[in-house]
């Protein structure tokens, strides 16, 4: 649906908008990664610093990209482009370098999950999932330059991924983002509820619980635990891609955006730390039930979807496999809502910028995000996985939303997005965000990269 006025496309409405954000925002990070830092990172003492993070440094950013979005009214490019085409590069980067990494490796894992869908159903892994996952169905090689055979399952369910990607972005705005995200969110709620509910009626569910919250506020004065919490939501909220700029240019003029980013926030926090429950439940239950500590069975992000969480699925017995189906579709769900943002941010940048039709760009953009996505299925496509997401972590969001923030706050007058937002909000934003976005980001993230580099050196 395009706008009569602006030609531009638009969303049918702000609810929409709002999930599709959501959507964006909620992904594979907020299941496997949070809970994880949060246990290592002194649990419930780290929701300390991830508080204080997501309100200097979360909040304030994503307003700020909703802000140069909406008033700028265009995607990343174009807003860069029309702040001053001196700036116009800052909104290509991202999407060449950070993004074009992320979407694939991103489709791969959501393709791994959709394997692990359907071995859930005969609990394929056997009794030794580690060796099934890494052996048998990734087949590992030590390089990544052994790229040896391309695996069949994977393949089959990248080439799914890819075909669902282009289905939803080939339809537009509303009738395709904003659609499969009224359709996801719901459903991804559902399945997350009763996955958390369901582990936490088992057996040593509340010995998970008690390692995942118990507060350590010692933890507290390391450092360590600061920039984690910091570069966790970054990636949770999906900032430093242009991803929120592209879609806030496609909401209406009159409309609440501050009110928006604050929305989208909380919602991916709180399911963040609502999936955490069902995370640790589960993992409290497989070490009860194992006689095995719980630090022994905790694992983060891969490990801990495709090892820990298989075995403790075996360990359900006959309701084994319902449970996996339930976990590895939430993934998936939780997964393609995000891919797509990242398809459809590149669409907006080129469709922004050259006149080409957007049935071709998606489907040229889907095509290559396939064929790049191959690399990710050979053997030697674990460890290129591990390459690209370090890079893209700890650097590319980082150095973008510094940029940003420069851009906007010292090249800019900063003053016409806040105006701007308070005009079409109800919530009124302070001189303080201007303080904020001048001064507070750019230290703060500063701090992160030096910290970065200097571990990577020393
Ligand atoms: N926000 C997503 C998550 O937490 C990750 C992501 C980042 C997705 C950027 C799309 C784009 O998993
Ligand atoms: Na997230």
């Amino acid at each position: 649906m395009k706008s009569e006025t602006t030609g531009r496309n638009t969303w049918k409405s702000r609810t929409g908008f709002i999930l599709a954000a959501i959507g964006s925002a909620v992904g594979l990070g907020n299941i496997w990664r949070f809970s994880y830092l949060t246990y290592e990172n002194g649990g419930g003492a780290f929701l300390i610093p991830y508080l204080i993070a997501l309100l200097t440094a979360g909040i304030p950013l994503l307003i700020l990209e909703f802000g140069i979005g909406h008033e700028r009214f265009g995607s990343a490019p174009l807003a860069f482009h029309k702040i001053s085409p001196r700036w116009e590069w800052l909104g290509w980067w991202p999407l060449l370098f950070t993004m074009f990494g992320i979407v694939l490796y991103y489709s791969a894992v959501i393709a791994w999950c959709i394997d692990y869908l359907f071995f859930s159903t005969t609990l394929a892994w056997g009794d030794d999932p580690n060796s099934f996952f890494f052996n048998s169905f990734l087949q590992v090689t030590s390089s990544p330059f052994e790229i040896g055979a391309i695996r069949m399952p994977i393949l089959i369910a990248l080439l799914v991924v890819w075909v669902v990607n282009w289905i939803i972005i080939v339809r537009g705005v509303g009738p395709g983002i904003e659609l499969a995200n009224k359709i996801f969110m719901p459903l991804l709620l559902i399945l997350t509820l009763a996955l958390v509910f369901w582990s936490l009626t088992l057996e040593g569910a509340m010995v998970g619980v008690s390692a995942y919250l118990t507060p350590d506020f010692s933890k507290l004065s390391d450092p360590m635990v600061w920039v984690s919490a910091y570069g966790q939501i970054f990636f949770t909220l999906s900032l430093g891609f242009g991803i929120m700029i592209a879609y806030a240019s496609y909401m209406p003029y009159e409309s609440n955006m501050t009110g928006s980013a604050i929305i989208t926030a909380l919602a991916n926090s709180g399911f963040s730390l609502l999936s955490g429950f069902g995370v640790f439940a589960l993992l409290g239950f497989m070490s009860a039930n194992q006689g095995i500590a719980l630090e022994d069975v905790v694992q983060e992000s891969i490990g801990l979807a495709f090892v820990a969480y298989p075995k403790a699925i075996s360990l359900l017995g006959t309701a084994g496999p319902l449970f996996g189906v339930l976990f590895f579709l939430s993934l998936t769900v939780a997964g393609i809502s995000s891919s797509i943002s990242i398809v459809e941010a590149f669409v907006s940048g080129i469709e922004d910028k050259f006149a080409i039709n957007r049935e071709l760009l998606a489907t040229l953009l889907c095509l290559l995000g396939f064929a790049g996505g191959l690399i990710f299925t050979t053997q030697g496509g674990l460890l290129w996985l591990d390459i690209v997401d370090h890079f893209i972590n700890n650097y590319g969001l980082i150095v973008a939303g510094l940029l940003e923030c420069l851009a906007v706050g010292w090249f800019f007058k900063i003053d016409i997005i806040r105006n701007h937002l308070n005009k079409v909000s109800k919530l009124q934003l302070g001189t303080w965000w201007n303080w904020i976005i001048k001064f507070a980001l750019p230290i703060f993230l500063s701090i992160i990269l030096v910290n970065q580099l200097f571990r990577e050196l020393l």
